[in-house]
């Protein structure tokens, strides 16, 4: 990728763009521009492939079911499950954690300031949400005053993932944040030891890669670059996927 492209899809995380200073010492460092979390101009999204009966009936009875869910205490206080967004069939799955108020109110997920960074980021890599990505999260129901999942609240919800994951059949899977990370993965790990690795997710053995929340980012912009790195490193795999070259696993 050349370097301005580049830089425009950093300033749309909301990265700074450091330069070297001509003639200054070596690894002085200067900042050219404010970068501002905005819109990033990605390559043309691809048309949407039609799916077959099955799978427009298979997410037609999901989504009936996930709407009118009881098992567990938290369709109680929420406004709406929340299934997720995208195409009915996709290479791409982003899974957050759960619904929070903007959302269960809207009933889509990442709608709020979260999910104006994800989508940045997702473009930074030249996804599209609604056309080239698929959104959930692993709750589909808002826990309130956005307490992190309860186990049995997870154990409750992952069929209805399992079933998504089914019917998309994504090639990868970016999980987004420690919480749907961990869950995922049955693993109490850190986020930090759980990046820049490829991780394996479900019976379809669905590569998964793992970076950071949005929110997280938002309230901690220094960590924006390595989530860069981590969305770079989620692309080259998926180019290799595709490819079907090895992969190593490792953050090159
Ligand atoms: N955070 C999440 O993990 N998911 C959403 O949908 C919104 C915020």
């Amino acid at each position: 990728m050349d370097a301005s492209k580049s830089n425009r899809y950093l300033e749309a995380i909301g990265i700074d763009v450091w330069v070297r200073r001509a003639g200054g010492p070596l690894g002085a460092l200067e900042v050219p521009d404010r970068a501002q979390v905005g819109l990033a101009t990605a390559e043309p999204a691809p048309a949407l492939a039609p799916v077959s009966a099955d799978v427009a009936d298979g997410w037609q009875a999901l989504r009936t079911e996930i709407l009118g869910c009881t098992k567990c205490s938290l369709h109680k206080t929420r406004t709406q499950g929340v299934v997720g967004v995208g195409p009915q069939r996709t290479d791409w799955l982003v899974i957050g954690e759960a619904p929070g108020a903007e959302e269960d109110r809207r009933g889509e997920p990442f709608v709020g300031r979260a999910g104006h960074l994800l989508d940045a980021m997702l473009r930074a890599i030249g996804l599209d949400r609604g056309t080239s990505v698929y959104i959930a999260n692993v709750l589909k129901s808002r826990p309130p005053n956005n307490r992190d999942p309860k186990p049995e609240e997870v154990a409750a919800c992952l069929p209805y993932l399992m079933r998504q994951i089914a019917l998309l059949q994504p090639r990868l899977m970016l999980a987004v944040g420690r919480i749907a990370a961990q869950n995922l993965l049955s693993t109490d790990l850190s986020l930090s030891r759980l990046r820049g690795k490829v991780h394996y997710f479900g019976e379809l053995n669905t590569p998964l890669i793992v970076t950071y929340h949005p929110a997280y980012l938002l309230r901690t912009p220094a960590d924006k670059r390595k989530a860069w790195e981590d969305l770079k490193f989620a692309r080259g795999v998926f180019r290799q996927l595709t490819d079907r070259v090895g992969i190593d696993g490792n953050l090159s």
